[in-house]
C-alpha cells in the first residue's frame, strides 16, 4: 500500500499553461514535462471519461495477442502507467512506474496537447486519442467526480454544467482538448477514434488499432478481444473496473466506475433547455473544426 493514501483531501485546481490540473500534478507538472519516452512507446490520450481504460484494456490485448492471463497480471493502472498521476493506495506515481519498466510501454495520459512532454514528439511515438462527445463525457465525468474523492466536489447538476463548459474541471475544457488533438492529427503519427465508433462497431476499431500498431492477429484472437473488452466483461474485470481503488479514494457506492457504456445518456440528465444552451455555446467553442461527434447512434 502506498504511503499516506487516508490523507488525500479533495484537490484544488491549479492553473497550468491554461489547463486546470489536480494540485499534486500541477506541482509535478515540470518532472512530467521532462519525461522522455523511447520511440517504441506508445501513448494513449484522452479527455477523462472518454473510453480510455477501454482503449488501453483493448491495446494490451493486442499487443498480447489475445491472452487473457496475460492480460491480468496487473491492475490496468500498473500495466500502463498513468504518465502525470500520483501514487495511491498501492498505485504508484505514473513517472515512478515507468523509472521501473522498459520499453515499449503503454502510457496513459488526460493532458492537453500542449502539455504532452515533447519527447513524445521528438521520438515520433504512436499516439491514440479517444474523443468522447461532449454531453455524454459531461455526464460520465459528473459521476465519476462525485464517485473519486480526490477530486474536487462537482457540486449539483446544473452548476456542473456551467463548470464544465468554463473548463473549470480536472484537465480544464473539454473544447481546447479535443480540438487540440484534432488540429494536430495529420501532422503527428497520431490515430484518432471516436467512442461512439468503438461502441457501434468495436471489432471494426479494434482492427483499426491493431493496423496502426502493425499488428497482424487472427480472426479469432480478434473475437476473443472483442469479447473480452465487452461492457458487460469489463464491469466484472477486477483489473480494469477499479475495484482495486477502494475508498478513500474511490466511493463505488456513489457510482460504478463501469457506469452505463452507452452512447446518449446525456439525454437522461439534461433537460431539453440545458440542451439547447449547452449546444449553442458548444457551436461557439467548436465552429472552427468540424468534427464529427455523433450523439446518439
Ligand atoms: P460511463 O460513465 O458513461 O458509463 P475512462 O476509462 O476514460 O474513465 O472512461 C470511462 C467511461 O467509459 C465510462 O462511461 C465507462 O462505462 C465507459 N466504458 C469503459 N469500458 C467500456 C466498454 N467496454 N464499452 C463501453 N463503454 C465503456
Amino acid at each position: 500500500m502506498s504511503e499516506n493514501h487516508e490523507l488525500i483531501p479533495r484537490s484544488v485546481l491549479i492553473p497550468i499553461e491554461g489547463v486546470l490540473l489536480a494540485d499534486h500534478i500541477a506541482k509535478n507538472y515540470d518532472a512530467v514535462s521532462a519525461f522522455c519516452p523511447d520511440p517504441s512507446d506508445l501513448l494513449i490520450a484522452t479527455y477523462p471519461k472518454a473510453g480510455t481504460t477501454w482503449t488501453l484494456e483493448i491495446v494490451d490485448l493486442l499487443l498480447h495477442n489475445g491472452d487473457l492471463e496475460i492480460c491480468r497480471r496487473a491492475p490496468i493502472p500498473v500495466r500502463t502507467p498513468f504518465l502525470e498521476n500520483f501514487a495511491r493506495v498501492g498505485i504508484p506515481s505514473g513517472l515512478d512506474l515507468l523509472a521501473t519498466m522498459d520499453p515499449p510501454r503503454v502510457i496513459k495520459t488526460h493532458l492537453q496537447f500542449h502539455l504532452i512532454p515533447k519527447g513524445f514528439w521528438e521520438n515520433k511515438c504512436k499516439v491514440i486519442y479517444v474523443a468522447r462527445n461532449a454531453k455524454d463525457n459531461l455526464v460520465s465525468y459528473f459521476h465519476f467526480n462525485h464517485m473519486n474523492l480526490t477530486h474536487p466536489e462537482p457540486g449539483p447538476w446544473e452548476g456542473y454544467i456551467q463548470k464544465f463548459m468554463r473548463g473549470q474541471v480536472p484537465w480544464g475544457s473539454w473544447y481546447e482538448h479535443v480540438k487540440g488533438y484534432w488540429k494536430e492529427r495529420e501532422n503527428k503519427n497520431l490515430l484518432f477514434l471516436f467512442y461512439e465508433d468503438m461502441n457501434e462497431n468495436p471489432r471494426r476499431e479494434i482492427e483499426r488499432i491493431m493496423r496502426y500498431l502493425d499488428l497482424s492477429l487472427s480472426d479469432d484472437v480478434i473475437s476473443r478481444i472483442v469479447e473480452q473488452t465487452s461492457f458487460k466483461n469489463m464491469t466484472t474485470n477486477p483489473t480494469v473496473n477499479y475495484s482495486f481503488i477502494p475508498e478513500p479514494v474511490f466511493d463505488h457506492s456513489r457510482s460504478t466506475f463501469m457506469r452505463k457504456g452507452i452512447v446518449g445518456d446525456w439525454k437522461n440528465h439534461f433537460t431539453p433547455e440545458q440542451a439547447g444552451a449547452f449546444d449553442e455555446d458548444y457551436e461557439k467553442k467548436m465552429k472552427e473544426v468540424n468534427i464529427p461527434f455523433r450523439t446518439q447512434l
